[in-house]
């Protein structure tokens, strides 16, 4: 049998479409934002110019307030719902009409860190974009400057159908003139393993709400049909901001340090808006009613990644995280597993997601909670060495769900493997 870091190259070559990858074909054929961020970072390990060419494709894509979208379209797929004739973006390319968790500057930073002169000399052309980026993100998704982080649909998280949203989607009418469409997504994944008929009426009714003010941002999040804090977004915005400032640092662009520090004051303390002191957590929040998500999830995990919180409060969350990694097999799950609503083979209730557990892994290793950045990371290999390159796993017995060869799943399997890819190439050579 091939090793799975042969298998994992493969994956990324075979969604390799010229240029960019999709995160795996049929279910996902366009590029996904933040999707390729993490495939980048894959790439990077055995093809330095495709993993920055994999950047600049996705950057290409950036609107001109600086907004990078969720999805570049760059042919019409019947194969996948919500197309770009859906969105009506009107852009070039084509595009979706949010964005997704900002994951770019903190992926640019590592290949700096673990690159060379090539890897600076590109992110110093790439830097005004993600300096656009990230104004746009301060700005359009906190145009009152109060720290705390909105998002206008629940794609914008990543976390599709977490339970963290359904607060902010039973608010959501959906208008009698919804437009007809047929979902495309359970004719290649199985049903039980998406989100449901009920939910996708509610994100369509975001895009339709989006159309009608011409994908006007500040009339979003002023009047959209959805508002949320999400603690995935706020965490990794955050982090990314930190990373952005260290990036103008190894760049000597100095003109950029203020601003970067302005961005991370402000989202630094907003971050305790998201406290919820009855669960001793982070708990995603509905901004306009002020209504809490009641559970902890992946993404509440991601404050050591953010760096956040008194002493008190880390030492909740990592009793939470222990906790939640012995009621399970596998972790860290999408939704905590003690939790009612708890699903372990829907889409985000329940699944292991191998990027969200990099991204864990990194916080707890800096906060100095080796056991559990440790059982987290060898958890992730564990589930790709059995089961391959799955888009999700069940955390209970490990079994891949979703799309299989999916693009980051390899990425992060292969990053994870370094120096077994670093010899794997040797001996191909
Ligand atoms: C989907 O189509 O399921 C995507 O996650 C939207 O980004």
């Amino acid at each position: 049998m091939e090793s799975r870091i042969e298998e994992a190259i493969k994956v990324l070559k075979m969604n390799d479409r010229g240029g960019y990858t999709v995160p795996t074909s049929r279910l996902y054929p366009y590029q996904w934002n933040w999707d390729s961020g993490f495939t980048a970072l894959g790439i990077w390990h055995f093809n330095k110019w495709r993993a920055w060419l994999e950047i600049t494709a996705l950057l290409d894509a950036q609107w001109e307030d600086g907004m990078i979208p969720h999805i570049v379209f760059r042919q019409n797929d019947p194969d996948y719902f919500p197309g770009p004739m859906i969105w009506q973006t009107n852009t070039e390319p084509p595009s979706s009409g949010h964005s997704q968790p900002p994951v770019l500057a903190s992926v640019i930073l590592k290949l700096v860190e673990i690159g060379s002169g090539y890897d600076l000399r590109k992110a110093r052309e790439v830097f005004p974009r993600l300096m656009a980026y990230h104004r746009w993100y301060a700005s359009a998704r906190d145009p009152r400057g109060t720290g705390v982080i909105g998002i206008i649909h629940p794609w914008e998280s990543g976390r599709d159908n977490c339970p963290d949203w359904d607060i902010g989607m039973e608010s959501i009418e959906v208008p009698a003139d919804l437009m007809r469409y047929k979902r495309r997504d359970t004719a290649h994944v199985d049903s039980n393993q998406r989100p449901t008929q009920d939910q996708y009426d509610r994100f369509i009714t975001i895009i339709q709400y989006g159309r009608q003010v011409g994908w006007n941002h500040h009339d979003i999040h002023s009047n959209g049909p959805f508002l949320m804090a999400d603690p995935g977004v706020q965490f990794i915005f955050l982090r990314a901001n930190r990373d952005l400032l260290e990036l103008a640092r190894r760049l000597e662009l100095t003109d950029a340090y203020d601003e970067i520090q302005e961005w991370i004051q402000r989202v630094e303390d907003g971050c305790n808006w998201l406290w919820k002191d009855d669960i001793g957590g982070y708990c995603a929040r509905d901004i306009r009613s002020g209504r809490f998500s009641d559970a902890i999830t992946n993404a509440s995990m991601l404050c050591f990644y953010g760096d956040v919180g008194s002493d008190e409060q880390r030492a909740s969350m990592a009793a939470h995280c222990r906790r939640i990694l012995n009621a399970c097999r596998y972790g860290m799950p999408s939704w905590d597993p003690e939790h009612s609503d708890f699903e372990s083979r829907r889409y985000w209730r329940g699944p292991v997601w191998a990027i969200m557990n990099h991204m864990i892994t990194i916080g707890l290793a800096d906060a100095g909670e080796d056991e559990l950045a440790n059982r987290i990371q060898s958890d992730t290999r564990q589930l790709v060495e059995m089961n391959g390159m799955a888009e999700y796993f069940d955390p209970m017995d490990g079994t891949g769900l979703g799309g299989m060869d999916f693009s980051w799943t390899a990425a992060i399997y292969l990053d994870q493997s370094r120096d077994g890819v670093a010899a794997h190439l040797q001996n191909a050579s």
